[in-house]
């Protein structure tokens, strides 16, 4: 009776969060008013390093039915010339006098033309002294490609996989390119022969799994001992693609018992760093680690977004607009949008809540508010939803405020979704842009 009561109360809350997020994510990511930057601003640069350099690569073998993220089928002579711009993009930026602690390359697919890839982090080695150059990349690459000649430049590999499960790749159209699951199982482990971290991302929430087949994924998963193991849940999103991805996914009330097959399934050889990311807990502590800490963010490429002080900036998604601008001279980076206080200690509860600690010391240091000045809604909220437990001045997360976390990142991700799906109609910033190019 208990059971049913907490699980018709965390039912009610997930519902209510999933309309208030939407609701939240279409006031704050409204790109309405963003204005256009065509120069970088010397002014705006910033004493310290930024945190991170994030470089995109919008370019894949195959588009998988369920991904949003900004990218086009592959076109080998379009993806040479895009990789000397953002090369350029990037000496601009250095020269500026930006300087970043580490660099993370996302896609897309960065490893899709090695040896532009290699020439890009070598350059970025020779000009600054970043601790650490993280990739995506999918698993085909660890059959095709010379992953050897990446030692030394990628410190942490992650791997597209999803699931091994033939009848998922093949529904989400990952199977003819990528191959079977047993297939990749291999290629993964020829990543960890040559790559210091590797992660392996796997996903659930599709239609056709049930706690059984994703606790057998995981298994499968974890034989291979990669370092760390990110478990999406599908996202839908509300972009142009979420019907497709609709069509794959299950009925929401079905994410929390596959949410608890996952923790169950990682519990014995991996701890959980976030409801969604796992490290494994046996051999040498687990180096290079992903780790989101809302530090600030510079993007370059085309499809990047960055931010940082309290600034959000978008590149051109026109990836021969994004050429063109480079060429002539100008920021990759064409539109900015002041980010309100609000929706930045939004950001803030997601992360804690991630981090499974509410701390009302640490957030008073960061913000000046104390958690009932910054959330009172919101920790009515979680406090009623039965997520949190009061411990001295802190409030830690129990399973459903993990859960609810996961809802949170979900929602965070369907954000970044509407913003591609704004930023991709804004109007081309270059004249004479090819539209032969476009994805
Ligand atoms: C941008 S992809 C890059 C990885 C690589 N291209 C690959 O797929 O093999 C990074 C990860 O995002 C996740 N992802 C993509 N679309 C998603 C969606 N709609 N919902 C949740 N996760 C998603 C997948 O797990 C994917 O591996
Ligand atoms: S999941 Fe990876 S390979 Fe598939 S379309 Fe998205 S970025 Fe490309």
């Amino acid at each position: 009776m208990k059971n049913s009561f907490s699980s018709l109360r965390l039912n009610l809350a997930t519902t209510s969060l999933d309309w208030v997020m939407e609701h939240t994510i279409k006031h704050s990511l409204s790109l309405k008013n963003a204005v256009t930057l065509d120069e970088l601003q010397p002014h705006n640069v910033p004493q310290s390093p930024i945190e991170t350099l994030y470089i995109h690569i919008p370019f894949c073998h195959t588009l998988c039915r369920f991904c949003s993220f900004h990218k086009v089928k592959f076109n080998e002579h379009i993806a040479r010339e895009y990789f000397q711009a953002l090369r350029q993009e990037i000496r601009a930026v250095l020269t500026q006098g930006y300087r970043f602690n580490r660099v993370y390359i996302g896609g897309g697919t960065t490893t899709i033309l090695e040896d532009e890839l290699i020439n890009t982090i070598e350059m970025i080695k020779s000009l600054t002294s970043v601790r650490e150059v993280s990739c995506e990349s999918d698993p085909i690459y660890f059959k095709e490609g010379n992953p050897h000649l990446l030692k030394g430049l990628v410190d942490r590999m992650s791997i597209g996989i999803q699931s091994f499960d033939d009848k998922i790749l093949k529904a989400s159209g990952r199977f003819e390119k990528f191959g079977s699951g047993l297939q990749q199982a291999e290629y993964v482990s020829r990543a960890i022969e040559v790559i210091p971290t590797v992660n392996v991302d796997m996903m659930y929430g599709f239609n056709i799994q049930t706690p059984e087949t994703i606790a057998n994924d995981l298994a499968q998963t974890i034989r291979l001992h990669p370092d760390q193991i990110t478990t999406y849940p599908l996202t839908i999103g509300i972009g142009k693609n979420s019907k497709k991805a609709a069509c794959l996914a299950g009925q929401a009330n079905e994410l929390w018992p596959q949410f608890l097959a996952v923790k169950k399934a990682m519990s014995e050889h991996y701890v959980m760093e976030f409801p969604w990311t796992f490290s494994r807990n046996y051999g040498k502590p687990v180096k290079n680690k992903y780790v989101l800490d809302g530090e600030d963010c510079f993007g370059v490429g085309s499809g990047a977004f960055g931010r940082f002080g309290e600034q959000f900036r978008i590149s051109s998604f026109d990836i021969p607009d994004y050429i063109n601008r480079i060429n002539a001279g100008h920021t990759g980076t064409c539109y900015t949008k002041p980010l309100e206080k609000k929706a930045l200690l939004q950001h803030h509860l997601m992360m804690m809540m991630g981090h499974g600690v509410l701390d009302n010391k640490l957030l008073k240091n960061h913000t000046g508010y104390s958690l009932w000045q910054a959330f009172p809604i919101e920790m009515t909220y979680l406090l009623s939803a039965g997520a949190l437990i009061k411990q001295g001045d802190q409030y830690h997360t129990n399973t459903q405020g993990q859960f609810i976390a996961l809802k949170m990142f979900s929602g965070f991700l369907a954000g970044m979704d509407y913003l591609r799906e704004q930023a991709r109609e804004f109007p081309l910033s270059m004249q004479n842009s090819p539209s032969s190019y476009r994805g």
